[in-house]
């Protein structure tokens, strides 16, 4: 079991790649709830999302993002971790491990790897095929600051770096995958938005390194617990919601797509987790990669769902190679999006107003299945914001 790896194989899609996410599921079996956090729901809203979802869809592979399970003592978090993760083994698809501080306040990186497979401590692997092979980087942000491990209680959450070590790896890692579009997991955020103790002290240098190998599209992070989005040097940087974080039944975990034109789709699913769809940058425009002109996004800039912008960036393309062209869970995510353009968007009480007139499919068995089926409120909608 080595520190680092990497893997390759072919997406089952043919219009793109799509994956799993959830992160903070903080397991902890009879644990009872603190403030806002449910420790004894998320073994059944793992299981919900498997069964309704992650197994439903057909995924290339599902992440985890850390904080696993909660801390309780040693013994006790063997035996939540290996019961949480034979409920995660469930999933049909790859499921990654991503490092979390919540499961090394007792355990340690071994111990943790050991029961779940998690092949090592940062790693990458490809999915896809030519000319969509996407490229996948997962991070340890779990290392003391000089660049020894963090693990078993030894660290403080306002002390957590990226290695030397690791940066070295990466920077290897992403100079020999130049020419595919990069997603990065890590636990801990790369933000100077948050307090210290939500990011990795020498943020400021990854964003430059993220920055600096431009097919590098997006950063996903959780132990914030909340809905983030922003975006430094061209890069999209997302924290996730938190499963943890609500009462069963509620949930809250995400599907994830990145087609063609190197959009990512972000549907957040169970009503807390914002769905986003995130613009790709161009890859290689000032690199010899032979690919790069295949890579190029419909656009230079990138835009998020929620902003202030009345220029929409939804396109309908995205779903035409598609059969049913829109399904139940892309027509509830395009919901989702008009919703958030509805709330933040500059004219809100229209574009809230006609998002209440079809909300109600949401959650109906009416769903119409072709975008020229919907209601009439969200054609409105839909010309009014395009
Ligand atoms: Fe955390």
């Amino acid at each position: 079991m080595g520190t680092s790896s990497s893997s390759s194989s072919s997406s089952s899609l043919d219009y793109g790649v799509k994956f799993g996410l959830f992160t903070d599921s903080h397991h902890a079996n009879g644990e009872p709830p603190v403030a806002n956090r449910y420790y004894d729901d998320s073994a059944q809203k793992l299981t919900d999302a498997i069964n309704n979802h992650f197994n439903v869809e057909n995924l290339d592979f599902v992440v985890e993002l850390g904080d696993y399970i909660e801390d309780v003592n040693l013994a006790t978090d063997q035996i939540n971790l290996a019961a949480f993760d034979a409920i995660y083994s469930t999933c049909t698809s790859p499921i990654k491990y991503v490092f979390g501080n919540h499961e090394l306040v007792n355990l340690t990186k071994s111990q943790f790897k050991i029961v779940t497979g998690m092949p090592s401590n940062y790693y990458s692997f490809n999915i896809g095929t030519h000319p969509l092979e996407c490229h996948f980087v997962i991070l340890d942000c779990m290392h003391r600051s000089d660049g020894s491990d963090a693990e078993a209680g030894n660290f403080s959450v306002n002390d957590l770096w990226i290695s030397d070590t690791e940066k070295t790896w990466l920077i290897n890692d992403l100079q020999a995958n130049s020419d595919k579009p990069t997603y990065v997991f890590c636990h801990f955020l790369f933000s100077a938005s948050v307090p210290s103790n939500r990011r990795v002290q020498n943020y400021l240098e990854m964003q430059g390194i993220f920055t600096s190998f431009n097919q590098v599209q997006a950063v996903f992070s959780g132990h914030w617990h909340q809905d983030f989005y922003e975006q430094v040097g061209g890069v999209h940087y997302i924290a996730m919601d938190a499963l943890v974080d609500y009462p069963y039944p509620d949930n809250t975990y995400s599907i994830i797509e990145v087609d063609p034109d190197l959009n990512i789709t972000i549907t957040g699913i169970g009503g807390h987790q914002t769905s986003y769809l995130l613009d790709g940058r161009s890859i290689g425009s000032s690199s010899s990669s032979s690919h790069s002109s295949e890579y190029s996004s419909s656009s230079s800039s990138s835009s998020v769902i929620n902003s202030d912008s009345h220029t929409l960036p939804f396109s309908l393309k995205i779903y035409r190679e598609r059969t049913p062209i829109i399904n139940d869970i892309e027509f509830s995510s395009v919901i989702r999006r008009k919703f958030d353009v509805g709330v933040y968007g500059d004219n809100s009480n229209t574009l809230k107003d006609a998002v209440g007139d079809v909300g109600k499919y949401k959650y109906s068995n009416s769903i119409p299945n072709k975008l020229t089926d919907l209601p009439s409120g969200f054609k409105e909608l839909y010309k009014e914001s395009s």
